[in-house]
């Protein structure tokens, strides 16, 4: 069987930051706490005018440009598409100069690059694909409200992408079956109330009781602590699928949400700090681009090197998590 194997990635980060000063300036909240409850600094945002698409596009560009090869199709994980129809990677996939390749979203909210590459091994290992470009992209600051300091701190804009090609299983580059679960019944924890078939926003129609619910909302606390139970059980069952042990794993690529969550879980796992890949202090939480982002940024600075053993872990709303094994390539990253 035919086992999809990266065989190039990229990142794109808009160019606008937005500091902890930034942010002390017109919310109620102070450096010291975002930093010591998240270890965030900065995040990059977007402009008004520029939406995931764009986001993506320049992603999936440096993907293929590394890979020196075109896609068969197109996916793209988003939570934060341009807009509620039409999909957006079709526009992508357009954009990018690959003519009229399938292409479509993927909604899995902070999970979803490890449902896309769920999704795109078996693509892959059942022939309907050669190669697949996985984007995970979102403009999610696009969505938060400005005004609520609990969730306004947290989210950057990115998005990254693996160009996945076939290949053999033991290759370098070749990525494990990924091991995802959901849990319905706490649909609630992270949500944007209102907007979609639930709660109408149209007309005369609208159920709309108040428009705070068209921005997003979550528990924070409780959803923390879902966020290290699942990312820490389903890491080891994704290590344990791959044939290894959690001690022969050089990098742990955890989704970046909070500085505390990723310590929580590499603490439970038995990940020393020079074992794991970070980038939340510069770039935030990134949802769907967070994984693809932190690898490509990672590879570029050469914390992650040609043949390291990842174990890749995320966790979002839905509630929705994974985890999936791979062994970095050798291969281009372009990253800027
Ligand atoms: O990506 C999808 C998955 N997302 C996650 O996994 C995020 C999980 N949750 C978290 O990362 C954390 O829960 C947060 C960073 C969101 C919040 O940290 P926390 O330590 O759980 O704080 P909390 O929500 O329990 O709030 C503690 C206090 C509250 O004040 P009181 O009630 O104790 O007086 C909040 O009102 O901190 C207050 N607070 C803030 N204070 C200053 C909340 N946000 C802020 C803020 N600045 N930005």
């Amino acid at each position: 069987m035919k086992r999809a194997v990266i065989a190039g990635a990229g990142a794109w980060l808009p160019p606008k930051l937005v500091t902890n000063a930034d942010l002390t300036a017109r919310l109620d909240t102070s450096d010291e706490w975002i930093r010591t409850r998240t270890g965030m600094s900065v995040r990059h945002v977007v402009e008004p005018g520029t939406a995931t698409c764009d986001l993506a596009v320049e992603a999936g560009r440096r993907a293929l440009d590394a890979a020196g090869r075109d896609a068969d199709i197109v996916i793209l994980a988003t939570t934060t598409p341009d807009r509620q129809v039409p999909p957006t990677a079709p526009e992508i996939a357009t954009r990018l100069g690959l003519g009229t390749v399938p292409a479509f979203d993927l909604s899995a909210a902070c999970a979803g690059f490890l449902y896309g590459l769920s999704t795109a091994s078996g693509l892959i290992a059942t022939g309907a694909a050669r190669s697949v470009l996985l984007i995970g992209a979102d403009a999610f600051t696009t969505m938060v409200d400005p005004d609520d300091r609990a969730t306004a701190v947290l989210f950057g804009d990115a998005a990254g992408a693996l160009l996945l090609r076939a290949g053999q299983d033991g290759e370098p580059g070749a990525v494990g079956a990924p091991v995802l679960g959901s849990d319905g019944s706490l649909a609630d924890l992270i949500q944007v109330p209102a907007g979609g078939s639930r709660t109408r926003v149209n007309g005369p129609l609208t159920d709309l009781a108040d428009p705070k619910d068209l921005y997003f909302q979550m528990n924070g606390r409780e959803t923390f602590r879902h966020a290290v139970t699942r990312m820490s059980q389903s890491s080891r069952a994704a290590v344990t699928a791959a044939g290894w042990e959690l001690a022969e794993v050089d990098r742990l690529c955890a989704h970046q949400a909070n500085a505390r969550i990723l310590t929580a879980v590499a603490d439970e796992l038995g990940f020393e700090p020079a074992r794991q890949l970070s980038n939340v202090a510069d770039v935030g939480n990134t949802a769907a681009a967070s994984l693809p982002t932190l690898l490509a940024m990672a590879a570029a600075d050469g914390t992650l090197k040609t043949g390291h053993r990842v174990l890749l872990t995320a966790f979002g709303g839905g509630l929705s998590w994974g985890a999936a094994t791979l062994t970095w390539p050798d291969t281009d990253v372009l990253v800027d």
